[in-house]
């Protein structure tokens, strides 16, 4: 008779130990009671980035990276990517529902009403130099808002999260755009209620003299649908840093600029930066055989290819390469497409790729459609930042109703020197200097 158990036998002692089996898991922690002996601290699981470590129990965001699916709230990537909005999709991430008529009409008009930022943060961002990378701007900002709302530190108060969740979605846009015009050398502009949520984001970005700025309907649509796909996907690097630095009780603020900063990297939303500047290195359709042979080599890696959940294909990319026809159908087409398809073409048949089960990501066209939309590269980063937010916050609030959770504190396997005894300065010449 099948019981939910495994039984662990430790050849070590002869012991055997069972513990319980549930949602296909064992409890690390009932590792630890086995021992050799009573003065041993017990069995660990060594898992360095979390590889086979799941580290809560969340119902947002559901990914099956061998069949290609990702789901929020159990609704398909790509029905919301044809049918949702994007605040509409905030709603369903940070509710864990999709919003009535009234409810998404109260959100919208909350979200609306807070996208303003105090005139202090206008001022904060003109302190940066001309040519500050955006995205750092957005992490300085968006940390340095907790200065403006210090009740944003009761985080035990469900209203008082759910505020500032409020305020977040709202105001990072706005930052977005004025990092912007920043690095540009243009005016702010404000915010405007009268435009929904992705306008307004392009009519700060793009506005000049003209009374109203109106964006191509196509555009804005497919700004719509990069933002819903780039909304969550479970505990990510970012989603992982908002969670552990939001565990330690600290105000949502400081905790999503830790997440944001997790993002910069190349190896996570950096990677559409880092894919627009390899293809531009590559720069002509037969250097791209030349490309792939080194990438196998181990010279670089082939931005925008592989993911560590995905290993069939990104759900994402597909919705995107899609996004991207459109787009370019009214832009213009992107020469640097063409080595992206190439480099596609060749990867997808290549055993390297094949065997390692690497396929394009949501990055790989993602950075060409916000170059299309006449994004500098360096706002690629702050593109994924500005939609994550959402996921951020709703995996940030998920963790603080979880009665389970405790601060954020993985151990270690210590592989340092023993203990032993200081050593004066002076007696330490002609020994080894170590490097620091
Ligand atoms: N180009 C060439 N080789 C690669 C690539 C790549 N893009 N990605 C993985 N590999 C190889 C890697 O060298 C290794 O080979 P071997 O077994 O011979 O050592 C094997 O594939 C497994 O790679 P890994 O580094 O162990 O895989 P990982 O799960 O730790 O890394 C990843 C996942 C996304 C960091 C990695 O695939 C990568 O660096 N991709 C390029 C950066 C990128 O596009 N990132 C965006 C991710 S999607 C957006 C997001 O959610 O943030």
């Amino acid at each position: 008779m099948a019981t939910n158990t495994l039984t662990i036998t430790d050849n070590r002692t002869g012991r055997s130990y069972e513990v319980p089996v549930a949602d296909g898991t064992i409890r690390a922690i009932d590792l630890r009671q086995i021992k050799v002996d009573d003065e041993d601290f017990g069995l660990m699981s060594y898992d360095p980035a979390f590889l086979n470590t799941a580290s809560t129990r969340s119902s947002i965001t559901y990914i099956d990276g061998d069949r290609g699916i990702l789901r929020y709230g159990g609704y398909p990537i790509e029905q919301l990517a044809e049918e949702s909005t994007y605040l509409e999709t905030a709603y369903l991430l940070v509710h864990g529902e999709l919003p009535t008529e009234a409810a998404l009409a109260g959100w919208t008009q909350e979200i609306t009403h807070h996208t303003l930022v105090h005139e202090n943060v206008k001022h904060l961002m003109e302190g940066f130099r001309y040519d500050a990378h955006p995205m750092g701007m957005l992490i300085s900002v968006v940390a340095a808002l907790s200065t403006f709302y210090p009740e944003a530190s009761t985080v035990d108060d469900p209203e008082v999260r759910a505020a500032q969740a409020v305020r977040l979605i709202a105001k990072v846009p706005t930052i977005a755009a004025w990092s912007y015009r920043h690095t540009r050398g243009l005016p702010y502009v404000y915010p405007e209620n009268e435009l929904g949520f992705t306008a307004n984001f392009l009519s700060m970005m793009f506005r000049m003299a003209e009374p109203r700025y109106e964006a191509h309907p196509a555009l804005e649509r497919a700004l719509e649908v990069l933002f819903i796909l780039h909304a969550d996907h479970e505990q990510n690097c970012s989603a992982n840093a908002m969670r552990a630095i939001g565990s330690s009780k600290v105000d949502p603020y400081s905790a999503l600029a830790g997440a944001a900063a997790a993002l910069y990297g190349p190896l996570h939303g950096g990677a559409n930066e880092a894919v627009l500047k390899m293809l531009a290195e590559i720069g002509h359709l037969q250097e791209v055989p030349g490309f792939i042979e080194r990438v196998k080599k181990g010279e670089g890696r082939l931005m925008g290819f592989g993911h560590r959940v995905y290993k069939n294909y990104d759900p994402r990319a597909k919705i995107i390469k899609q996004v991207a026809d459109e787009v370019f159908e009214v832009t213009g087409r992107n020469p640097l497409l063409d080595i992206a398809l190439e480099l596609e073409k060749i990867a997808l048949e290549d055993e390297y790729f094949v065997s390692r089960k690497l396929y394009p990501n949501v990055d790989f066209y993602s950075g060409l459609i916000y170059e299309a939309l006449g994004l500098p590269v360096a706002m690629f980063p702050v593109m994924f930042a500005i939609p994550r937010t959402a996921g951020w916050l709703a995996q940030w609030l998920e963790g603080a109703d979880d009665q389970e959770q405790k601060i954020a504190r993985p151990r270690q396997l210590y592989v340092g020197a023993k203990e032993r005894d200081f050593v004066p300065l002076e007696q330490r010449a002609g020994r080894e200097l170590v490097a620091v």
